[in-house]
């Protein structure tokens, strides 16, 4: 089955948030001086559990979701989490089935995860220069912690890695091509992402974006480079390749050149909301319906119904009220994981 929102974008993918828990502070994210030792994160009670989980997720692939995303917070914080990929994977394997980490903890890890049916992996790294990572990650926490992580993805199976680098001005925009350099002819995709204004808490500004266009061009006067066409309709980051053969890299432009035309994502809270926007300021509730006796019929019915009315294009938006800032509420990026 097929569903389409109000501006007909089908439902295709699924990001599932498993914990609101980080063991990183970057910056632009969890910043250390509001998310403390008192800070309060939700209450076992308030989390679905695996079970919960996997029946939503098993509605969302009747409605045409191909691609499940396990995120966070950090995802391998989650006690257990290799069972519930087994659980998402016997759901349908031919489903895209992934995750997004720091890659703190996946040495241990991988082996576990790629046995349960994980199929690939993202990697969030924004520099290869230590001094800059360990102030970015807020916890001082080395770059070769990172490296260590990919290599024992690699070692699994969990390849090709894609790599998510946040560009910030002043930040590590000058460590771009540097990066770059470094996974190149490794087999590793590097995905540069414009930095953007989730949640309310991160301070951004539009001076504070590096346009996926300068990030291509500095890299391209470097290692020269190509554009390629996507992968598949709908994909978010623009792809290019080195002109020598050794790889590719992506840009994702989402305040430079939203997409949201073509967003065919919704996200699932840790709490059980289901947010149709990475800016929504509320999610809608399914864990307390499902929680008070829903049966699959009714899930699959609020499900469609919410994803029918769905008119975000929060992106789109932004840039059209350029430079004016709108002061809404969003939603933090610690609960959606992206
Ligand atoms: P593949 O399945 O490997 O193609 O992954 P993906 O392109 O879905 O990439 P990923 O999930 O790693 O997303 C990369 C980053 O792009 C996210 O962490 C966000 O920063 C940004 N992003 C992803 N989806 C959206 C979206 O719907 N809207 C906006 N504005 N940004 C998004
Ligand atoms: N802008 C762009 N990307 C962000 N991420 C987190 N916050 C932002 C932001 N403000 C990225 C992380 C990670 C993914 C889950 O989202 O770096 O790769
Ligand atoms: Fe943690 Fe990812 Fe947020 Fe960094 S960006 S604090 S690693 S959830
Ligand atoms: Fe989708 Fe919202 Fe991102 Fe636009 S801003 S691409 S609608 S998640």
């Amino acid at each position: 089955m097929t569903i389409q929102d109000s501006f007909g974008r089908p439902l295709r993918d699924l990001r599932i948030s498993v914990t609101d828990r980080c063991n990183f502070r970057c910056t632009y994210c969890m910043p250390a001086e509001i998310f403390g030792e008192s800070y309060q994160f939700l209450p076992k009670e308030e989390v679905l559990t695996f079970e919960e989980i996997t029946r939503l997720a098993r509605v969302f692939v009747g409605l045409g979701v191909n691609k499940l995303r396990i995120t966070g917070g950090e995802p391998l914080l989650r006690t257990e989490l290799p069972q519930l990929v087994a659980m998402l994977y016997s759901i349908d394997p031919s489903v895209d089935l992934t995750l997004t980490t720091n890659a703190y903890l996946l040495p241990q890890q991988a082996q576990a995860l790629k046995d349960a049916g994980l199929k690939r992996i993202t990697v969030s790294l924004d520099t290869i220069d230590d001094q800059i990572f360990r102030e970015m990650n807020g916890r001082g926490f080395p770059v070769q912690r990172v490296l260590d992580g990919i290599d024992s993805a690699v070692q699994v199976g969990l390849s090709p890695v894609k790599i998510n680098a946040v560009v910030q001005k002043g930040v590590n925009d000058h460590t771009v091509v540097d990066l770059a350099r470094y996974f190149k002819g490794t087999g590793h995709i590097v995905r540069f992402i414009e930095y953007m204004d989730v949640g309310n808490r991160n301070g951004w500004k539009w001076d504070h974006v590096v346009s996926a266009a300068d990030i291509v061009k500095q890299i391209d006067a470097e290692l020269p480079l190509e554009p390629v066409e996507s992968n598949y309709h709908g994909e978010v980051a623009n792809r290019y390749r080195y002109q020598d053969g050794d790889g590719e890299i992506g840009v994702i432009a989402s305040v430079t050149m939203p997409f949201c035309g073509d967003c065919t994502r919704a996200r699932l809270s840790t709490d059980g909301k289901i947010y149709t926007c990475l800016f929504a300021s509320d999610g809608m509730d399914l864990r307390d319906f499902l929680r008070a006796g829903a049966s699959d019929d009714e899930l699959i019915e609020r499900v469609a119904g919410i994803w029918n009315r769905r008119s975000d294009r929060y992106s789109e938006e932004r840039t059209e009220l350029a430079p004016v800032q709108n002061g809404r509420q969003k939603v933090e990026m610690y609960h959606i994981g992206g």
